[in-house]
Order: structure tokens, then C-alpha cells, then sequence
């Protein structure tokens, strides 16, 4: 039997080095813990998101940035890179994520 982390459905990826850190990623990074747990959005506790802090970007200037990928129905891979984020928007795109909808397009640099 898999461990259930290959059940996860998708991954978001906060990153929390030092100049995301300094506008706020670390906490808004713990918040949206908490309401993955709340809403049982975390792939623990019956949902379907897996939340990781990462290391750089590389687009520093414009965070808190995060990152995220998950598998499509058709067996494909789609990412999605956010920068700006705050509590709202990056817990949208948790709930997104979670529902299987369509990735936000607010404060989206990959398209
Ligand atoms: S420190 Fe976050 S993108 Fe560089």
C-alpha cells in the first residue's frame, strides 16, 4: 500500500526564504495552515492539498510568491506561479486546487 501522500491531489509551495519572509510569507505560510485544517482542505484530514514552504523563486521582488502543481483528470501536469499573494488569494487558490477548478488568474505571472 502507497503512503497517502501519493493520494495528494496537489501540491502548494510557499516560499518562505528571506526576502518573502520579510514581507510576511512565514506567517501568511502558518495561516493558511490553519485553514487547510479548518476546511479540511489538507490532504490529512480528508482534502486534498499538500502545503510545503519552499526556498527562492527567483522572483523575489515581487513577493510573497508561491507555486503550485497538480494532476489534471487526463493524467496531465499543470503549475501554476503566484506572486503578491496575501491570506485571500492564496487560500482561493488552496480551494481551487482542493475542488479540482480552475487556477485564479489575480497575481498569476505564467500566463
Ligand atoms: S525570496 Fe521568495 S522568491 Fe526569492
Amino acid at each position: 500500500m502507497k503512503p497517502s501522500f501519493f493520494k495528494t491531489r496537489a501540491h502548494l509551495l510557499v516560499c518562505t526564504s528571506e526576502k518573502c519572509a520579510g514581507k510576511g510569507s512565514r506567517i501568511l505560510f502558518q495561516t493558511l495552515w490553519t485553514a487547510l485544517e479548518r476546511e479540511r482542505l489538507a490532504y490529512y484530514s480528508g482534502g486534498h492539498v499538500r502545503l510545503t514552504e519552499t526556498g527562492c523563486l527567483g522572483a523575489c521582488q515581487f513577493g510573497p510568491n508561491a507555486t503550485c502543481y497538480r494532476t489534471l483528470e487526463s493524467g496531465n501536469l499543470e503549475e501554476g506561479w503566484y506572486y503578491g499573494l496575501d491570506f485571500p488569494k492564496i487560500l482561493n487558490l488552496a480551494r481551487a486546487l482542493n475542488d479540482g477548478e480552475t487556477l485564479p488568474t489575480e497575481n498569476r505571472f505564467d500566463q
